[in-house]
This record gives structure tokens, C-alpha cells and sequence, in this order.
């Protein structure tokens, strides 16, 4: 199994565990593939009611930024590995409860927007730093998290990539709970139970219905974000924020 993605099986609950804590968890396309392949195989395997996806004592600090450094020696067709992951999550019939301690950065937090439930630490310090990288919005988050907080902080949180606690998160309807750091994972398995007992055809269902209504507005928003993210990626002021931060911490 990959060291840096373990999949934890308790009955009927998944857990997808994010485990690189050197990096803070940062996200390389290995791990995206992995997050990817444990989504479709959990989709089918009919003994899964519930996934949930967690970290350590941080979440993740997002895409790996070596990662974005390095994107001119990739074609600029070749379909990104974050976006199959995502493209994974927004299709995934069943239930996902995200479980947050530490950092959540960038679609550390973008990807909370396509959980069912998320339950945060207090503590937890949540950002989309993307204008301070030179990027912009993904994973569908300048849809989804205006419809879910309000223009007021969305577009804050977005065009300013100012830092919010757990706390903050739970206040403004991004997450569903926000608990002392210590009882984030065992309130995560507690509300997985309760879904895990209700009848699978039925919760499945109910899911699909309440993410229709934005269905074909988020396939927009992720194809334009995708666009305008890739055109981002490779221009000079982003290359520069990118090896900014590489340099600085080298
Ligand atoms: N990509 C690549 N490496 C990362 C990373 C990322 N997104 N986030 C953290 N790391 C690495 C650091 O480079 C460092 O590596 P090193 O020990 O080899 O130097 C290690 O993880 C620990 O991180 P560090 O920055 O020392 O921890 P910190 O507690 O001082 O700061 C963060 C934590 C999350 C505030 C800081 O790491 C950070 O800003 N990361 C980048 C977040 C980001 O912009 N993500 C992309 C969003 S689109």
C-alpha cells in the first residue's frame, strides 16, 4: 500500500487517511491518484456505506507546490491529478465526511465544499491562499462557497487568502461541527455510524437530489476554474510565488 494514503476499514466505514505529516500532507499527484482509486473502488464495493476522509495532526497544506513548479514539464493537455481526484469526489454516490485537524489549505479547504458533513477542530486553520500564490479559485469553489457562507466571507476568503479557524468555519456553515482538536476523529466515526445504519438506496439517493440543483452550474464553474487554474499555473508572478515559497523554505 502507498505510505502516504492508508485505507482504514472498520465495517462499513472508509477512512482515507492522508500520511506524508513531514509535509504537512501536502498533496502530490501520487496521492491525488490514490484519493482517486480508493473513491472508485469504495463507490462499487457495496459493503462501504460511509468514507471518511481525514489527516493527521494537519489535514493537508494542499497541492504540493513542487508540484505547480514544475507544471511546464508536463503537457498542458495532460489532465491534472488534483482534477481526477476531484472529478472522483463530485461523482461519488455515498456519503463523505471530512474529518480536519491543523493546516487546510487551499483545496485542503476547497475540497470540504464536496464533503457531506465536516467535522472540524476549533484549532483548525483553514485558507485558500490562492491570489497570494497568483492563482485563482478551484474545485468549483467560486460556485460553491458563495452558496454556502454568503458573498461576504466567500469573496474575503478568496480574494484575500486571510486564514480562518475551525471555529469560523462552523459559524459560517462550512463545517457541520467544530470540536476540541482531540474528539475531531472519534465525532467523525460517530456521525459515519449513524449514516453507515440508515438505508443505503435511500441516502444515496437523497444525496444525488440535493446536489442536483447545482449540477450543471458546478460542471461550469470547475471547466472555467480548470481553464483560468492552468493558465495561472504557468504564468511568471505564480512561478514566482512558487519558488518564493521553495526557496524560502530550502
Ligand atoms: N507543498 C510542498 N511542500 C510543503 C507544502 C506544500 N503545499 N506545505 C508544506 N510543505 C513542506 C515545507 O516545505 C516543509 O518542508 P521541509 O521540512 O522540507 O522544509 C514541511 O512541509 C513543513 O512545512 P513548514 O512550512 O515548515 O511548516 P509550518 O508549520 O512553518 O507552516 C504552512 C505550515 C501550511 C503554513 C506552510 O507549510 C505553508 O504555507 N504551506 C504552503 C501552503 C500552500 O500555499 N498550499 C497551496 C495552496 S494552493
Amino acid at each position: 500500500m502507498f505510505e502516504h494514503v492508508l485505507i482504514e476499514r472498520d465495517d462499513a466505514l472508509l477512512t482515507i487517511r492522508l500520511n506524508r505529516p513531514e509535509k504537512k500532507n501536502a498533496l502530490t499527484r501520487a496521492i491525488y491518484h490514490a484519493m482517486a482509486d480508493a473513491l472508485h473502488a469504495a463507490a462499487t464495493d457495496e459493503g462501504v456505506r460511509v468514507v471518511i476522509l481525514a489527516g493527521g495532526t494537519d489535514f493537508t497544506a494542499g497541492n504540493d507546490i513542487t508540484d505547480f513548479a514544475t507544471v511546464s514539464d508536463r503537457p498542458a493537455s495532460e489532465p491534472g491529478a488534483a482534477f481526477t481526484f476531484l472529478e472522483a469526489m463530485v461523482a461519488f454516490p455515498k456519503p463523505v465526511i471530512a474529518a480536519v485537524r491543523g493546516y487546510a489549505v487551499g483545496i485542503g479547504t476547497t475540497l470540504l465544499l464536496h464533503c457531506d458533513a465536516v467535522v472540524a477542530s476549533e484549532t483548525a486553520r483553514l485558507q485558500m491562499p490562492f491570489t497570494r500564490l497568483a492563482l485563482v479559485p478551484e474545485a468549483g469553489s467560486s460556485l460553491l462557497l458563495p452558496a454556502r457562507v454568503g458573498a461576504a466571507k466567500a469573496n474575503w476568503w478568496l480574494l484575500s487568502g486571510s486564514a480562518f479557524s475551525g471555529a469560523e468555519a462552523a459559524q459560517a456553515g462550512l463545517a457541520t461541527r467544530a470540536v476540541p482538536d482531540n474528539e475531531v476523529d472519534p465525532v467523525a466515526v460517530e456521525m459515519a455510524r449513524i449514516l453507515a445504519t440508515l438505508p443505503p438506496g435511500s441516502v444515496a439517493e437523497s444525496k444525488r437530489l440535493i446536489r442536483a440543483p447545482h449540477a450543471t452550474a458546478l460542471r461550469q464553474a470547475m471547466d472555467a476554474e480548470r481553464l483560468a487554474f492552468g493558465e495561472r499555473l504557468r504564468t511568471a508572478e505564480a512561478q514566482a510565488a512558487f519558488a518564493g515559497f521553495l526557496t524560502k523554505k530550502a
